[in-house]
């Protein structure tokens, strides 16, 4: 079907696409936030373009629900909290697990009474962090298949640490960030390990079987060499960088990232600092981390965040792009394009629905 310029009404605009992207992918799993966060008292955040609920069953386990009572639409999480349920503190509606409205206090047997009424986010707690699954608006998918992590973050043979902070900036200008070793070699110039290598140095792109990976040209080792971009369920970033000997043990220095949009302007940023260490060297590298480098850590993300908090909305609007920029390029373009085909999908399936009733 057509409208009358001709275009495919199920083609989804540039307003559509940056819409989507400004609130995040669907049908994906996202970190939401350190695992400390969640209790046994409900708690919300906004992640994502929604208000969520967080807690802690009675097993540890935890859930995440929509933060919107579907009887007049108080925030679940001033409720209490009853295991696998919640009780909306103004009147009482218990909202189970499952997103179903189990009990209606106020009007027993009213039609609320077991409707399935409230999003649900399935969750996932791994590597010191919450997980859910957003599912697009039309269909929810309430069993989606788990995601895995980089190699880092699956094999007993690293260690992590999960450090987290909110930015006030769009979660985009982040992975652009992440998505240009080169910056390593400016911003960072008196950070300890990154002031060496080549200024001007030539990038080039290779395929993974998950991503790709924007690298310099013959230089490996030296500092902030390339970057990784994976999906595996989730979306992911991946970077090396080369340690001194006063590092300690474990070789380079490996860092995942992930960036969680918060709101239009503000991103959960979650990066875990891994280093492929055991036994005693384990325990000797987390010693130091804690007492030297974690330190030093948080001055070199200070700065990234300095820069990028800095850049106004809209201020990469008319940007000059060169061959340092392949990177970002290339991933801004696959992100448009997996929000107009997430877009698309759900516009033919509406379109079905439409001629099938
Ligand atoms: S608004 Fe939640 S029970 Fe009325
Ligand atoms: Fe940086």
């Amino acid at each position: 079907m057509t409208d009358f310029n001709g275009n495919l009404d199920n083609a989804a605009t540039d307003e559509m696409i940056e819409q989507r992207l400004a609130v995040g992918l669907r049908n994906l799993w996202w970190p939401i936030c350190p695992s400390s966060f969640v209790g046994e008292r409900a708690i919300s955040l906004r992640r994502l373009g929604y208000r969520m609920v967080l807690w802690r069953r009675r097993d540890g386990t935890v859930r995440i629900l929509e933060d919107l009572c579907p009887h007049r639409g108080a925030p679940l999480s001033r409720g209490i909290v009853m295991d696998d349920r919640i009780a909306c503190g103004y009147h009482g509606v218990q909202v189970d697990e499952n997103g179903v409205a189990v009990s209606v206090p106020g009007s027993p047997g009213c039609k609320l009474e077991g409707s399935r009424c409230v999003r649900v986010f399935p969750a996932i707690e791994r590597n010191d962090t919450i997980f859910a699954y957003v599912s697009d608006d039309q269909e929810q998918n309430t069993d989606p298949a788990p995601f895995t992590m980089p190699e880092q973050l699956e094999s007993d043979n690293y260690s992590a640490f999960l450090c987290y902070a909110e930015w006030n900036g769009d979660y985009r200008f982040v992975y652009d960030n992440v998505m240009d070793p080169m910056h390593g070699t400016f911003l960072h110039k008196q950070s300890h390990s990154m002031s060496f290598g080549d200024t001007t140095a030539k990038f080039r792109i290779r395929d993974t079987d998950h991503g790709f990976v924007f690298e310099k040209e013959g230089q490996r080792n030296v500092n902030f060499d390339w970057t990784e971009w994976g999906e595996t369920g989730i979306h992911w970033l991946r970077l090396e960088i080369p340690y001194p000997k006063t590092g300690g043990p474990g070789g380079n220095f490996h860092i995942v990232g992930m960036y969680t949009p918060i709101g239009p302007n503000k991103a959960a940023i979650f990066h875990w600092r891994v280093r492929d260490v055991q036994g005693w060297q384990r325990d000797t590298w987390r010693f130091l981390y804690k007492n030297r480098l974690e330190e030093r850590h948080w001055h070199v993300l200070e700065q990234d965040r300095g820069l990028l908090e800095d850049l106004d909305e809209g201020a990469n609007a008319n940007e000059f792009l060169y061959q340092h920029d392949m990177g970002l390029v290339r991933l801004r373009r696959r992100l448009r394009n997996l929000a107009t085909e997430q877009l698309e999908a759900e516009a033919a399936r509406r379109m079905g629905r439409q001629s099938a009733a």
